[in-house]
Order: C-alpha cells, then sequence, then structure tokens
C-alpha cells in the first residue's frame, strides 16, 4: 500500500490517537489471568496487539470479546489454561512474544512460539536467559537465541536477576515468570524502561515492590479483574507532536494522552529544542497520567540525546530524526543501539530514507547525526516493513518540496490504524 504526502500547509484541530499499545498488550494479560470479568476500553485494535489476544485464545479458549470499543475478558484464571495444539503465531510483535514466552515457561505443558520474518531475526537470549535462571525451560534456533522458541513449562525458582539491557519487553518476561515461580525474585535493570506491567499487575493485586532500579516480586496472589481505559499511545501521538512543530502555523490538541515518565522523554527532548508543548488537563487513570498535549508550531534547535533517556523515548527516535531536520545546527543522538534490534534496524533504515529525500543525516554505530536546516524533496520512499518508519517518513514529507510516496505503508496497521485519516483531518484543519 502506499501513503501519499505533500506539504498542505498547517496542520489544525483535535485528534485522539488510539490505545496505546504496550498497556493494551498488558491488559490481554491480565485479563487472561484474573477470575472474573475485565474490561478494557480504548484497547487498541492494531495488528500487534490482536497477535497477543490469538495466541492467548490457544492457551486460555475463548475468554475474549469486542463491545464495540471495549474487548471484554471473561477470565477463568490459570486452571483453565490448556497445551495449544498448534505453534503460536506470534506476527511482526516483539512484546507478544518476549512477554508470553515469561509466562508459559510456568505454564505446566509444552508450547512453541514463533513470528514473521522480522520477529525471527530479532534477539530472544536476552529474555531466554534470565528466565533460564528461573529454572525454565527455552530451546530455538541457535539455542534459543532466535524464534521459533519452544518452552517446556516447569516449576520455576526465584532469583536474583541482573539485566544487562534495559528492556521493558524482558523485564515484564521476568515479572510475569515470577509470579509463579517458588520463592521471591528480584530484577535490577541498567535504566528505567516501561513500567507498564508494575503498574497493572499491582493494580490488580499482585505484591511487587520497587527501590529504585530493583523490582522484587513476591509470588502466590490471586490477580483480580480489572476495569481500565487505556490511555492514547505517546508513541502515536509523537507522530503529531513532531507535525505540528515543524510545519509552520500548526496549532493541534492531542486529547487523553498516557504521559507515564518511563515513556515521556519524546515531550521532554521536543522542548529542549524549543517546541510549543503545553499540557493540560493532567490526571491519573487506572494508575497510569493521562493529559491533553497542545502543540504549536515552533523554531527547533539541535540537541544532544543520550544517556538515560533514551528508553524513555526509543520507539520516537525515528520521528525525532524528522524533527531535527526541520532544526537550525546539529542534532546528535547516540546511546540508541536498541533501535537496530527492532521491526527493522532503525538507525540504518532512517538515514538510508531520508538521505533520498536529500537530508543530511549520518549513520553512527549507536545513533545518528543529523544537519538541520537543509531543505527536504519529496521521494519514493520504504517503510521496509516497520510501522514507525512509514510514520516517520510521512511526517518528513509534510516538510519536502512536492509528493513523497511511503511504500509498504499497510504495516502502519501495526500500531495506528486510522493514522492517514487522522494526518488527513489535521491537514484539511
Ligand atoms: C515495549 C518495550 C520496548 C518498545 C516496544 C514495546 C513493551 O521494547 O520498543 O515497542 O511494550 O514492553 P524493548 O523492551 O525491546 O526495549
Amino acid at each position: 500500500m502506499l501513503l501519499k504526502v505533500s506539504p498542505r500547509g498547517p496542520l489544525q484541530g483535535e485528534i485522539r490517537v488510539p490505545g496505546d499499545k504496550s498497556i493494551s498488550h498488558r491488559a490481554v494479560i491480565a485479563g487472561a489471568l484474573a477470575c472474573g470479568e475485565t474490561v478494557v476500553e480504548n484497547f487498541l485494535k492494531g495488528r500487534d496487539c490482536l497477535s497477543t489476544i490469538a495466541c492467548l485464545r490457544q492457551v486460555a479458549g475463548d475468554i475474549f470479546r469486542f463491545d464495540g470499543p471495549q474487548l471484554i475478558i471473561n477470565g477463568r484464571g490459570r486452571e483453565g489454561w490448556r497445551e495449544p495444539d498448534d505453534v503460536l503465531d506470534c506476527g511482526n510483535s516483539g512484546t507478544t512474544i518476549r512477554l508470553l514466552t515469561g509466562l508459559l515457561v510456568a505454564q505446566p505443558f509444552f508450547s512453541v512460539l514463533t513470528g514473521d520474518a522480522s520477529l525471527r531475526r530479532r534477539p530472544m537470549g536476552r529474555v531466554a536467559a534470565p528466565l533460564r535462571q528461573m529454572g525454565a525451560q527455552i530451546d530455538g534456533r541457535e539455542e534459543g537465541r532466535f524464534a521459533p522458541l519452544a518452552i517446556r513449562g516447569s516449576k520455576l525458582h526465584g532469583a536474583e536477576i541482573l539485566l544487562p539491557v534495559a528492556s521493558a519487553q524482558v523485564k515484564s518476561a521476568c515479572i510475569l515468570a515470577a509470579l509463579f515461580a517458588e520463592g521471591v525474585t528480584a530484577i535490577e535493570e541498567p535504566a528505567p524502561s516501561r513500567d507498564h506491567t508494575e503498574r497493572m499487575l499491582a493494580a490488580a493485586g499482585a505484591r511487587i515492590e520497587k527501590e529504585g532500579r530493583r523490582i522484587t516480586v513476591y509470588p502466590g496472589k490471586e490477580l483480580k479483574p480489572l476495569h481500565l481505559r487505556v490511555p492514547g499511545d505517546i508513541s502515536s501521538a509523537a507522530f503529531f507532536l513532531v507535525a505540528a512543530s515543524i510545519v509552520p502555523g500548526s496549532h493541534v490538541v492531542i486529547k487523553d494522552v498516557g504521559l507515564n515518565p518511563t515513556r515521556d522523554g519524546i515531550v521532554r527532548v521536543l522542548r529542549q529544542m524549543g517546541a510549543d508543548i503545553a499540557v493540560k488537563n493532567l490526571r491519573e487513570e487506572a494508575g497510569e497520567p493521562v493529559g491533553d498535549l497542545e502543540v504549536r508550531a515552533a523554531s527547533l534547535r539541535g540537541t544532544e540525546v543520550r544517556g538515560e533517556i533514551i528508553p524513555t523515548l526509543i520507539d520516537e527516535i525515528p520521528v525525532l530524526a524528522v524533527a531535527a531536520l526541520a532544526a537550525q545546527g546539529e542534532t546528535v543522538v547516540r546511546d540508541a543501539e536498541e533501535l537496530r534490534v527492532k521491526e527493522s534496524d532503525r538507525i540504518s533504515m532512517m538515514v538510508r530514507e531520508l538521505s533520498k529525500m536529500g537530508a543530511a543525516i549520518e549513520e553512527l554505530p549507536d545513533g545518528f547525526v543529523v544537519k538541520g536546516g537543509k531543505p527536504l524533496k519529496g521521494a519514493e520512499v520504504e517503510s521496509h516493513g516497520d510501522h514507525r518508519i512509514a510514520m516517520a517518513l510521512a511526517v518528513a514529507g509534510l516538510i519536502a518540496e512536492r509528493e513523497t510516496v511511503v511504500h509498504g505503508a499497510e504495516w502502519i496497521d501495526i500500531s495506528y490504524p486510522g493514522f492517514a485519516q487522522d494526518l488527513q483531518r489535521l491537514q484539511e484543519g
């Protein structure tokens, strides 16, 4: 599918972006673990979260149903779970495969997890290694470094786990396994990553304690069903935060966006670059901070982004590169080597595609350098099967001369069905 974008003047209006992808995945898992009816409002019906539902349906039975915009889960607890009679297909979703690996290693049956070509290239050793410390039996291609992963569920024991990468997927896999282990598990991460799992499981009654970067999980608590409203995904909002900042004359309000401090790095960095972003109506919903973001076009300046802030904006770096193109001066992004093992190698792909538009962007092993202020020209660009690359390139198209055509735009449905329509609506003001 093609997405054609042309500069058509300021972006104006109010939108709601779809529900948060990370929180939607976790709501499915928490609901399947609990006994009773879980209600999830504003669930993200993107392809990734639907993969989590499809896999859990094979394990937990037909407990999921949609009622308009709500997902209803009739959880029966783990007692109702059974050995899946086929391979579990996680599609394109790293969150699905890693979180479900953590969940399934502790269940008394065999299961196999796989996914599409992109997912089968992504590192799984990072999740297999800490889970094995708890006694998990995981095999797979190259000894479990790549999917398909074969899991022989077994009795786990608590462990002291030091994670070498700041990954919420790996941390969450360990937490989920630890819920069913014998004894206490402590997990320490090198830098704070998103903490939706800890928040949601604690809200459902799990005993999870946090002290700095150390998370302690005490097993044995029954999970109770939740009624929750998923906030808008800040990672989806980020495309319009950047778009409205760089297209002169724009004024956009994005309602009900999740503003968890482990996710809001993009707002902090854009402000540091001179962006005009106001937070309104800040409140807490289901244990997560939520607010409206009002953004007006502003002249941006280059900046340096590195270190501990990186995990709080990791998925927004492709569109941050686009903000950097519109900024005066140089922007340097470092310590972001994790981008190379996302749905695509996001460093190489952004450098390659933005260069086709005439950008001055140079690849680094762990990031890139952008020389901003150079005019962009419309081009034929490619998503490389990566939803966030597709949307970031569409935003670049808003400030390029003539038309930009994004090939492979069907991948946008992974996280933001309706992106093209929202963009068009804001362009029409
Ligand atoms: C996610 C964690 C991050 C992020 C991904 C979603 C999650 O990945 O990039 O889009 O829901 O836990 P890592 O855990 O690999 O950093």
